[in-house]
């Protein structure tokens, strides 16, 4: 694949203890109408799969 100087592409930032947020420029098959935030859950705690519910903060850290 072959990005432009104009493509930024998705930045993913693995959250402490919680979620990776991603921001920019991406897709989630089958979540298409999320379109430039997004905060994945990384725990399996959460009901709201694939997305974080904040489910993560009534558990123990890791
Ligand atoms: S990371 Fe937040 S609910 Fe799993």
């Amino acid at each position: 694949m072959e990005n432009s100087k104009e493509e930024k592409g998705a930045i993913v930032e693995l959250i402490k203890n919680g979620p990776a947020r991603i921001t920019g420029d991406f897709t989630i098959v089958g979540y298409e109408s999320v379109k430039t935030e997004a905060y994945l859950c990384r725990c399996g705690g959460t009901k709201n799969a694939p997305f974080c519910d904040g489910s993560h903060l009534s558990q123990p850290a890791k």
